[in-house]
């Protein structure tokens, strides 16, 4: 663990300007309130409910400051404590809540093994942190003993396929360039990087930038020196193990093997569960560089929220409703895509003036009552575009906004 300290106190990650919160908000997955909803709460949280919010592994903010600063603009209680091993990630961090002035965080330094005793939490974040502990299955036990009954977590692991040749060149610049400071370390890998061939795994592999964006990512993606990948099922061997389940990936598009297999996948569909369908699906795209996902109790496992219920608020992730309405309107489809899998989607021309009335506040009924729309039509009109937008993570249920 103490590599591990010293990495994150010589290159806080990511690298972050405090000052750039005046101009924009860095907002993503997991964390995103409206996903918390729709992943943990079946779209129907209480929000006048505070929220107990622990961000393990919080380093220079993203997750924290997304979440913080997105319930404060919605004006919903909460309490945030913030965890990481690296003092000068926390002083990044906490510059950052500075410059927005946001109120209800506690930030400390520790290990998230002390998760136990903060909690108990309804909500964790813990985003590319566990892949880096001596002992993973301990972190995700520790958080899960953290967590208070009805909570969740929203994570980020590693994937093996879609960071092929990361592995091998972290393995030898260990054996290289180890007994190096953090700064010479850095240095010296990019002078031999420089001379690998062309064909080399790493320099052929187009998913991966993270090396080109500054010293700090270059050092996370390429230096490291406590990092593992997860195949799905080794992800849902883990969650298993330490009492979590699986709710959902939030692109369950790049886990669908239909999606590259066609009809192979249907007829295969009986003989397999799920995690064997998500785990040959990862093995075919190979693109698959990070599992984002919200997970919860295995004894009181759940799954994202559906539109069968009308009294849940949809919200539209990644395009303006106004936009998509009028695309639809025209009969023309819109592209989308994640990891290198992509789509031109297309929706039914009548589901036009439902999505203008998707607006984060009117519930599936008082879309349709607006729209003019009868029940069963209505009913079949959005199933397919739930069908269509939720594989891509564009569909959330959620009642933050009312
Ligand atoms: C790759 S960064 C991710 C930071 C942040 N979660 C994000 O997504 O931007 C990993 C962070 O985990 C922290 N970390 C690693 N092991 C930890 C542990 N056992 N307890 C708490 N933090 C840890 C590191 O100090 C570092 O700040």
């Amino acid at each position: 663990m103490q590599s591990v300290k010293e990495q994150y106190e010589a290159y806080p990650y990511p690298e972050r300007d405090p000052e750039e919160e005046k101009t924009r908000l860095i907002t993503g997955s997991p964390s995103l309130p409206q996903e918390i909803d729709h992943f943990l709460f079946g779209g129907a949280r209480d929000w006048s409910e505070p929220l107990r919010i622990l961000v393990a592994g919080g380093g220079t903010g993203d997750g924290l400051i997304q979440l913080a600063t997105l319930l404060s603009r919605y004006g919903k209680p909460f309490e945030a404590t913030y965890l990481d091993l690296s003092e000068a990630s926390r002083r990044v961090a906490e510059a950052r809540a500075a410059v927005r002035g946001l109120e209800g965080i506690r930030f400390l330094t520790a290990s998230l093994m002390e998760a136990p005793g903060l909690g108990p939490f309804d909500y964790i974040d813990c985003c590319g942190v566990l892949h880096h502990l001596p002992e993973p299955e301990a972190g995700f036990a520790a958080l899960r003993a953290a967590l208070a009954p009805g909570g969740g977590m929203g994570f980020m692991v590693y994937a093996p396929y879609g960071r092929s040749g990361v592995y091998p060149l972290q393995a030898a610049f260990g054996t290289l360039l180890g007994h190096l400071p953090p700064g010479e370390r850095v240095a010296a890998a990019r002078r031999v990087l420089a001379r690998l061939p062309a064909g080399h795994p790493f320099k052929a592999n187009p998913n991966l930038n993270d090396h080109e964006s500054g010293d700090a990512g270059f050092y996370d993606l390429l230096l490291h020196s406590q990092d593992r990948a997860y195949e799905v099922p080794a992800l849902l061997e883990v969650l298993e193990a330490t009492g979590w389940a699986l709710s959902g990936f939030t692109v369950p598009a790049l886990y669908d093997p239909s999606r590259l297999a066609g009809d192979l996948a249907g007829d295969l569909a009986g003989g397999l569960d799920e995690g064997e369908a998500m785990a040959l699906a990862e093995r075919l795209l190979g693109t698959i560089r990070t599992h984002t996902g919200y997970a919860v109790p295995k004894e009181a496992a759940r799954r994202p929220a559906t539109g069968r219920n009308r009294a849940l608020v949809p919200h539209l992730k990644g395009v303006q409703a106004a936009q998509l309405a009028r695309a639809v309107a025209l009969g023309r489809g819109i592209n989308v895509g994640s990891d290198g899998l992509s789509e031109a989607l297309e929706l039914p021309r009548a589901a036009a003036p439902l999505l203008a009335g998707v607006d984060g506040r009117r519930s599936l009924a008082q879309i349709a009552a607006q729209a003019g729309a009868d029940p069963v039509g209505f009913g079949a009109l959005w199933a397919k575009v739930e069908a269509r937008l939720a594989p891509w993570g564009m569909l959330l249920y959620s009642s933050v906004l009312r």
